[in-house]
Order: structure tokens, then C-alpha cells, then sequence
């Protein structure tokens, strides 16, 4: 169902918000969590938008909803323009970051406590199955597509996830943040010794 699968990346979202707003000292660190959140809240709504609101946009009582959520997702991408600078160390960057995050939980918690219940009388059973499998695609390879524009991100094979490339977790991790660097490779994959 599509709402599950959409959950599933709000979830993440979250939780890379609250990381990166608490992000502190490592600026490595704090850029990797940056770009892991900016990747998934692009192709998020890149596939949210394809698989969802389009639909809901042909529907006249899903108008009012779905503009709304098209015009709270261009208000994201211009925050994540805004911090997509070198520095992310000076002052103002974390007030920005703090704005992005506050942003994005307002957007999915209306999404899911009001455009959800919208889209779930317009939308046939059938459709909502249809465009859940759809969204799956696309989201994986929107991740995919954003990704390839850096360096220290990749999308994981196995689970279709924005994670840090090795090389950048290793480095984290030699800098002497060895805990960061353990975190950000993920605890199920073995550290490469060459
Ligand atoms: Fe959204
Ligand atoms: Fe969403």
C-alpha cells in the first residue's frame, strides 16, 4: 500500500533530521548526514509526487491537498539550497538546518494525519496497491539519481538506502571519530582493511 511505503521513508527523514540538527564538532560528519537527508527528501518527493499527488491532483476533491503539498515540498528545496554551501560550520547554518527540520516534520505530519485520509477516499483499493509498487521503484532509483551527483553518498544494492560511501565513513573514522565512522558504515558491514 502506498502510504506504508511513504511511511517508511518519513521515518527516515526524521530520524536524519534530528541527527544532523544535533550534529556538533565533526563537520565531516555533519556534511554526510546533510547530503544522506538531502538525497532522500529529493527523491522522496520526486517519487511522492509522481506516484501520489499527480493522481490526487486529477481528483477534484484532491486539489486543495495536493497543491499544498507540492508547494510545502518547494519550500524544502529551497531551504536544502540554502545549506548547500562549503561551509556549514558558520553561524546560521543550524538555524537553517533547525528550519529544515522543523519544515519537514510540520509537512509529514500533515501528510499523514490530513493528505493520507484525503487520498484514501478518493483512490480505489487497486489504485493504492498499484502506485505503492511504483513509488517503491522510483524512489530507489530517484535515491540512485541524486546520489550519483556526490561523492561520499551511494545507494545500498541490498536495501535500495541512502548510506556513506566507504572511503567517507573510513575517513570519519580515521580522523580519530571512530564511533561516527562505525555508525555511519553500519554496524552489519565489516570495516575493509584494503
Ligand atoms: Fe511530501
Ligand atoms: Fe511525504
Amino acid at each position: 500500500m502506498i502510504f506504508d511505503a511513504i511511511r517508511e521513508s518519513h521515518d527516515l527523514q526524521r530520524d536524519l533530521c534530528r541527527k544532523l540538527t544535533v550534529s556538533r564538532g565533526d563537520m565531516a560528519v555533519r556534511q554526510l548526514l546533510f547530503l544522506q537527508l538531502k538525497v532522500e527528501l529529493m527523491a522522496h518527493a520526486a517519487a511522492e509526487e509522481r506516484h501520489l499527488y499527480v493522481p490526487l491532483l486529477m481528483q477534484d476533491g484532491g486539489l486543495d491537498a495536493s497543491r499544498h503539498a507540492l508547494h510545502e515540498h518547494h519550500e524544502v528545496d529551497e531551504l536544502l539550497e540554502e545549506l548547500s554551501v562549503r561551509d556549514k560550520q558558520q553561524d546560521g547554518w543550524i538555524a537553517t538546518a533547525k528550519q529544515l527540520s522543523f519544515k519537514v516534520r510540520h509537512h509529514l505530519k500533515e501528510e499523514e494525519s490530513k493528505f493520507f485520509q484525503v487520498a484514501g477516499r478518493l483512490l480505489p483499493d487497486a489504485k493504492k496497491a498499484q502506485l505503492g509498487a511504483r513509488y517503491r521503484r522510483e524512489i530507489v532509483r530517484m535515491r540512485k539519481h541524486y546520489a550519483a551527483q556526490y561523492q561520499t553518498v551511494v545507494v545500498s544494492p541490498a536495501t535500495g538506502l541512502v548510506k556513506p560511501a566507504r572511503a567517507a565513513a573510513d575517513q570519519a573514522a580515521k580522523r580519530g571519530n571512530a564511533q561516527a565512522g562505525a555508525r555511519l558504515r553500519g554496524k552489519s558491514q565489516p570495516r575493509r582493511t584494503a
